[in-house]
């Protein structure tokens, strides 16, 4: 089965078996089945946060449960449920035409609702963490449904339970989101205040706007240009390294953390190598964000690989830091 158009990098790789799962039950029925049961699993949204480096000898779960509804109010929030299926930037848009704001800052992140938090997707002074409620798993040891909360999700900076081996036999099936009544925009990204400047109080719609502006200019459309968003994380160094490295470099971009480590950020490091808008091969550093790799047509998950290990190298020899790659590698 090709799961060439299920990967936004465009990668052709294969899988041995595959099933588009739109309701529950298929899932607990493909277990019982021996031939499926004995297979790797790989659990696939929007395919927008993963690298093919072969093909798949295993079963692809391609989550497409369909639903979002509004579910309740607690706490001075509206709570919205969306299926694992769901389009994000849909849903987001969604929310916003039903008059709740806070998740605009969330605005075109590419994937599914489903896979949002196995990541814990954030962007511009926003993650889910922060506006989440619940969410209700499939449980592939027990066969059993159960809901987690915040603190069993164990959410970090593009990271959750899901991406750790207690998590690994989970399969999210629905998301809750709080929302809260009296919004307030959430502004603290200078670069989404900027876009704003003009505007004295913006509203949720006018916020997602602004984000989708600023993400026109600077990341490739998947759809043209295969890519997987940020390829590398962020950084984060003890406080007393980045203080060594300003001295050497002091244009450093950085932001303090609560704990005085601090983030560095990946893109400034890897364009000041001078890797911005190069190609290897088929796979090619983004020209206008040098965090993004792409595939210019035809690349291979090996070409990307490629790339990326001769990035970390450079940065590596020049500053110090070893970068760690955001999407996951199948
Ligand atoms: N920079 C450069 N050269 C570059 C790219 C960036 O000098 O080629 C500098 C920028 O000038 C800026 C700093 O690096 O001072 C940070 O750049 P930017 O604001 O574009 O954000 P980022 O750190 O590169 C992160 C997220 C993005 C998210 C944006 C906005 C990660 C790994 N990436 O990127 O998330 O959209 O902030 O919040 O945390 C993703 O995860 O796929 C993703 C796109």
């Amino acid at each position: 089965f090709s799961l060439a158009s299920l990967n936004t990098f465009g990668i052709a790789a294969r899988a041995r078996r595959y099933l588009r799962v739109t309701a529950a039950p298929q899932l607990a029925a493909a277990l019982a089945d021996p031939g499926l049961a004995a297979l790797p699993r790989l659990v696939l949204g929007g395919g927008s946060n993963l690298l093919f480096t072969r093909d798949f000898d295993g079963l692809v779960l391609h989550m497409a449960l369909a639903g979002r509804e509004i579910v309740g109010e607690e706490n001075g929030c509206t709570l919205v449920r969306a299926a694992a299926g769901e389009n994000w930037h849909d849903f987001v848009q969604w929310t916003l035409a039903q008059g709740l704001g806070g998740l605009e800052n969330l605005s075109l992140i590419p994937g599914t609702v489903g896979a949002a938090p196995i990541q814990n997707i954030g962007a511009y002074g926003a993650e889910i963490k922060d506006l989440f409620h619940a969410l209700t798993v499939f449980d592939t040891a027990s066969g059993q449904t159960r809901t987690l909360r915040a603190a069993d999700c164990r959410f970090g900076y593009r990271d959750s339970v899901f991406k750790h081996a207690e998590g690994a036999g989970l399969i999210v099936l629905d998301v809750t989101f709080a929302l809260p009544t009296a919004w307030q925009p959430n502004l603290k990204y200078a670069e989404l205040a900027n876009e704003l400047a003009g505007i004295a109080a913006p509203s949720a719609r006018q916020v997602a706007d602004a984000v989708i502006a600023i993400r026109r200019r600077k990341l490739p459309d998947p759809a043209v240009i295969g890519n997987a968003g940020s390829f590398f994380k962020n950084p984060v160094v003890p406080g007393a390294q980045c203080e060594h490295l300003l001295q050497a470099f002091p244009n450093l971009v950085h932001h303090r953390q609560p704990d005085g480590s601090e983030k560095l950020a990946a893109g400034w490091l890897i364009d000041q190598c001078g890797w911005k808008g190069r190609n290897m091969g088929a796979a090619g550093v983004y020209p206008k964000q040098a965090l993004v790799l792409v595939n210019n047509g035809g690349a291979s998950g090996e070409d990307v690989v490629r790339l990326a290990r001769a990035i970390q190298a450079d940065v590596l020899a020049r500053y110090g830091v070893q970068l760690e790659p955001e999407p996951v590698f199948v």
